[in-house]
C-alpha cells in the first residue's frame, strides 16, 4: 500500500483528537482508502505536552509555517485556528506547493476562502473544510454533493454549539451565563478567545461559509447582521417559555427579491418545532431548495472527537476516496455477520433487521 503523509499543525482539541483517531483506527482506515494514513510531521507551540498519541517518527516543527513549507508530506492538515498570520500563511505555503489542504478554521475560510480556493485551483489541488460548519454534521459535503443540482432558498439553523449549550443549562438548568460558559471551554466546544462564540461572530463566519456555497456569491462577512447572547438573562428564557417559546443563536441566509440576506441573533422561536428541540452542543442546518423541498441535518456541532470526525473524512477523501462498506463488499465478507445474527436468534433461521 502507498502512504498517505499527513502533516498536522495544531494540536489541540481538535488536533490532538485527529491524531488519535488516525492511530486507533489505523488498520481500518488503510483497509477502506487503500493507503495507510501516516502522520509524519507535527506542530504546536508546547512540544513537552504529552497529547495522547505516540509521536514516534514524527517529525516536530516549532513553526507550522516551515512544517507547510519544508516536511515531507502529501496532505497539511491546519487546526491552529484564527484568520491571519501563521495559519493563513502555512495554508497558502502548502497550496503553493501544490499539498492539498485539510482544515477545520471557519474563521481563515471566512476571511480568505475564496482567495484560498483559487490558489488551491491555480496549483492543481484542494482546499477541503468540512469540520469548519456545524462540527461533526456532514453539512459542506451534502450542500457540495447531495445538493449539487438543487436551487437553495434558504439556509437556517443553529451553528455554534457553545451558545446552544449555554442556552440549553441557563433554561433548564438554572445555571448562570459565566458558570455555563466556563463549562463549554472546560469540555472544548468554545473558541481559542470565546467572545467569538457568545457574540455570534463564530456562527457569522460559518453562516459566510454556507452562504457562498448555497448561493454561490462571494463570502461577505460584512454585509451579515450579527448579534451575540451576551446579554441574555435566565429572566429572558423564562419570559419566553412562559409564552411557548425557546431562545436559540439562529444564523439565517434567504434569498430575497433584492439579494441575500444573511444575520445571526437570538431568536424566540416556538418551542414545538424542530430547531426548538436542539439542546445542548448539538447543531442543525435546514435547507430549504427546489428539488428537495426542507432537510434538516443534526448533530454534534462542536468537541474533539466530532470534529475530528469531520476532518477525518476529508483525508480520506485526499487519500483517495471513501469506499461505502454497504456497496460493492465480496459474498465472504457478509457472511460472517450474517451468520452471527441468525446464531443470536432462536431457532437461527432468520434475521431481524430491526
Ligand atoms: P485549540 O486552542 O485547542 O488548539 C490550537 C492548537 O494550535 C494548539 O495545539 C496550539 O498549540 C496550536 N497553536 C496555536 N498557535 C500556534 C503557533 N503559533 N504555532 C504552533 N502551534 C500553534 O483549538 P481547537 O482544537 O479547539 O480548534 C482548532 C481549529 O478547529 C480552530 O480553527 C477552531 O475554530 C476549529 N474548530 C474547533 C472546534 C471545537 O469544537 N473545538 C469545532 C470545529 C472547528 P499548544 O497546544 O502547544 O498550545
Ligand atoms: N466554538 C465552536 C462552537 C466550535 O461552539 O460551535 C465548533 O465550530
Amino acid at each position: 500500500k502507498t502512504e498517505l503523509r499527513l502533516g498536522i499543525a495544531g494540536l489541540g482539541t481538535v488536533g490532538a483528537n485527529v491524531a488519535q483517531l488516525i492511530e486507533r483506527k489505523a488498520d481500518v482506515l488503510a483497509e477502506r482508502v487503500g493507503r495507510d494514513l501516516r502522520i509524519t510531521a507535527i506542530s504546536a507551540r508546547d512540544r513537552s505536552r504529552n497529547r495522547g498519541f505516540d509521536t514516534h517518527g514524527m517529525q516536530w516543527f516549532d513553526d507550522p509555517v516551515a512544517l507547510a513549507r519544508e516536511a515531507k508530506i502529501d496532505a497539511f492538515v491546519e487546526l491552529i485556528g484564527g484568520s491571519e498570520g501563521i495559519p493563513l500563511q502555512a495554508v497558502e505555503a502548502a497550496l503553493k506547493r501544490g499539498i492539498p489542504v485539510v482544515t477545520a478554521n471557519k474563521a481563515l475560510l471566512a476571511h480568505h476562502g475564496v482567495a484560498l480556493a483559487k490558489l488551491a485551483t491555480e496549483n492543481g489541488t484542494e482546499l477541503l473544510f468540512e469540520a469548519a460548519v456545524a462540527g461533526g454534521i456532514p453539512v459542506i459535503k451534502t450542500m457540495r454533493e447531495a445538493l449539487s443540482g438543487n436551487d437553495v432558498s434558504r439556509v437556517y439553523g443553529i451553528l455554534n454549539g457553545t451558545c446552544n449549550y449555554i442556552l440549553t443549562r441557563m433554561e433548564k438548568e438554572g445555571i448562570g451565563f459565566d458558570a455555563c460558559l466556563r463549562d463549554a471551554q472546560a469540555l472544548g466546544y468554545a473558541e481559542a478567545d470565546p467572545t467569538f462564540d457568545i457574540g455570534g461572530y463564530d456562527a457569522a463566519h460559518k453562516l459566510a461559509i454556507l452562504t457562498s456555497l448555497a448561493f454561490g456569491t462571494e463570502i461577505s462577512l460584512e454585509s451579515i447582521f450579527i448579534e451575540g447572547i451576551s446579554k441574555i438573562s435566565i429572566d429572558d428564557i423564562t419570559a419566553a417559555q412562559e409564552l411557548g417559546y425557546r431562545i436559540k443563536l439562529l444564523a439565517v441566509a434567504v434569498r430575497t427579491d433584492s439579494g441575500i440576506e444573511q444575520r445571526v441573533h437570538p431568536a424566540m422561536i416556538p418551542a414545538r418545532s424542530s430547531l426548538a428541540q436542539v439542546d445542548g452542543v448539538t447543531n442543525a442546518v435546514a435547507i430549504d431548495s427546489d428539488l428537495l423541498g426542507s432537510i434538516l441535518l443534526a448533530g454534534p456541532g462542536a468537541g474533539g472527537a466530532a470534529t475530528a470526525s469531520a476532518v477525518l473524512s476529508d483525508v480520506m477523501d485526499v487519500a483517495g476516496g471513501f469506499v461505502p462498506p454497504t456497496l460493492g463488499l465480496p459474498p465472504s465478507r457478509l457472511q460472517p455477520y450474517q451468520r452471527a445474527r441468525m446464531r443470536a436468534h432462536e431457532g437461527g433461521y432468520y434475521i431481524r433487521l430491526a
